[in-house]
């Protein structure tokens, strides 16, 4: 008898930065990714304060581009949310686009609706290492 298919499934951290709350994108980009096909599992609207900053950006915490960086993402309420489906981390990635919103191509988030190379709009988990660190640092209570 035939198994029935199940589709794997991976989870990632996206979050949508306070220029994407401020200029009221928060609708749009939401169903982009929604459109794709992934599934939102957990969302929720915070402003951070720069210990958690610090804490999702370690592997930038040392860099020159930090501190405004840091500043930018406590400046106000962002939007963070658990995304999944198959090979999620990846297809988030090029639904996002490349950081500089003036390089990205047209048709992802950034490459459509950003400018710029830091207020370019969200963040996704770079790996599923890095997706199941930042997934446990934002919703440590997720199932
Ligand atoms: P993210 O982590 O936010 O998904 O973006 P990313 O992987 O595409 O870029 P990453 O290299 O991890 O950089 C993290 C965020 O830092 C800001 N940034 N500013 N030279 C700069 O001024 C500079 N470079 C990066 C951006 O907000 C970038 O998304
Ligand atoms: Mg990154």
């Amino acid at each position: 008898m035939s198994q029935p298919t199940q589709t794997p499934s991976e989870r990632t951290l996206v979050l949508l930065k306070p220029d994407a709350v401020r200029r009221g994108l928060v609708g749009e980009i939401l169903s982009r990714y929604e459109a794709k096909g992934l599934s939102i599992v957990a969302l929720e609207q915070r402003t951070i304060d720069a210990d958690l900053a610090d804490r999702h950006y370690s592997e930038h915490v040392e860099r020159d581009f930090y501190p405004p960086l840091r500043a930018f993402v406590t400046s106000g309420p962002l939007v963070a949310a658990v995304l999944e489906g198959d090979q999620a981390v990846e297809v988030v990635r090029s639904v996002n686009g490349a950081t500089d919103g003036r390089q990205a191509a047209p048709g992802t988030i950034r490459g459509d609706l950003s400018m710029s190379n830091r207020e370019n709009l969200v963040h996704g988990s770079d790996s599923f290492e890095s997706a199941t660190r930042e997934i446990g640092l934002w919703f440590p209570d997720l199932r």
